[in-house]
C-alpha cells in the first residue's frame, strides 16, 4: 500500500513559518517530503531553513508583516511561495498573536490588530492561494485555529472571537472548494510551549491551574502539531473538509 501520508514532491507555504507551532509545521511537512516556503516577521529564519534543507528538502523564506494585510501582499506573498518552489499545493495559515488585556479597558486598536493579523490575513491569503488551488483542481489549507475558538478563554477577547471566525471560515471554504479538489481544514491546538503561551507558563498560578486542567498534565511541543498538518496535507485526508482537529492534550474533552 503506497504511503498515504508521503508528502515528496508537494510544495507547502507556512506563515509564521520560522518558530513556534509554525516552525513545528514546516520540519513535519519537509521530513514528509515536502518543500517549504514560509513567512516571517521578526524571528530570523535561516536555522529553520538549514532544519529543512539538512532534510534534503528546498527551503525558502519572505518576511511580511500581516498587520493591515491588502489583498496585493497577500498574492504577493502566494506568489513568492509558488515562484520559489515551483508550485504551491499546500497552505499552512499559521501566524497569529494574542493580546491580554481586561475587555472595559481593550482600545480598538488592539482589537483591530488581533483581528487583522489572525483573521483578516487567513482570509486574505487563503483567497490568493485558493484561486490558484481551484484553477488547477487540488490543494490543501490548513488554518490553525484553538481551543479558544471553542471557548471565550480570560481576558482575550478579540483573540478568541477571531479563533472563533477562523472555524466559520474554514466551514466557509470547505463548502465553496470541497468539490473542486482543495481541502480546507482547521488544526486546534491546545496550550502549547511557545512565545504565545511565555507569560501564562511564567506566572506559577496560572501555569499551574492550566496545568492541574490538562489531563495529559503537560503542555503541548511545538513539534507535536506537524502529526495533524501532515495527515490534512496528505492524501490520507482526502475525504477531510472543514474538518476541526483537536490537539490539546484532552484540554476540552475535560
Ligand atoms: N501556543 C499555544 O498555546 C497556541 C494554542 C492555540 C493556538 N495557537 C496558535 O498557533 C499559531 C502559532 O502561534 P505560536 O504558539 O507558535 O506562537 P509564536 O511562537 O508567537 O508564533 C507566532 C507566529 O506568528 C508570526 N506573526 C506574529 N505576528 C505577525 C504579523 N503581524 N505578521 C506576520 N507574522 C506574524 C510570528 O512571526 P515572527 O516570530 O517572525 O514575528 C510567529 O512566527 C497562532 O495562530 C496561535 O494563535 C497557539
Amino acid at each position: 500500500m503506497a504511503n498515504l501520508f508521503d508528502l515528496t514532491g508537494r510544495k507547502a507555504l507556512v506563515t509564521g513559518g520560522a518558530t513556534g507551532i509554525g516552525e513545528g509545521i514546516a520540519l513535519g511537512l519537509a521530513a514528509a517530503g515536502a518543500d517549504v516556503a514560509l513567512t516571517y516577521r521578526s524571528h530570523p529564519p535561516e536555522a529553520t531553513l538549514a532544519a529543512i534543507e539538512a532534510l534534503g528538502r528546498t527551503g525558502a523564506a519572505v518576511r511580511a508583516d500581516f498587520t493591515g494585510m491588502d489583498e496585493a501582499a497577500a498574492t504577493e506573498v502566494v506568489g513568492f511561495a509558488t515562484d520559489a518552489l515551483g508550485g504551491l499545493d499546500i497552505l499552512v495559515n499559521n501566524a497569529g498573536i494574542i493580546h491580554r488585556e481586561a475587555s472595559v479597558d481593550m482600545p480598538l486598536e488592539d482589537w483591530r490588530r488581533v483581528v487583522s493579523v489572525n483573521l483578516d490575513s487567513v482570509w486574505l491569503l487563503s483567497q490568493a492561494a485558493g484561486r490558484h488551488m481551484v484553477a488547477q483542481g487540488r490543494g490543501k489549507i490548513i488554518i490553525v485555529s484553538s481551543v479558544l475558538a471553542s471557548q471565550g478563554g480570560l481576558m482575550v477577547p478579540a483573540y478568541a472571537s477571531s479563533k472563533h471566525a477562523l472555524v466559520g471560515l474554514t466551514r466557509a471554504l470547505c463548502n465553496e472548494w470541497a468539490g473542486r479538489g482543495v481541502n480546507v481544514n482547521s488544526i486546534a491546538p491546545g496550550y502549547t510551549a511557545t512565545d504565545n503561551t511565555q507569560a501564562l507558563r511564567d506566572d506559577p498560578d496560572r501555569s499551574k491551574a492550566l496545568l492541574d486542567r490538562i489531563p495529559a498534565g503537560r503542555f503541548a511541543e511545538p513539534s507535536e502539531m506537524a502529526g495533524a498538518a501532515v495527515f490534512l496535507a496528505s492524501d490520507a485526508a482526502g475525504y477531510c473538509h472543514g474538518s476541526v482537529i483537536t490537539v490539546d492534550g484532552g484540554w476540552l474533552a475535560r
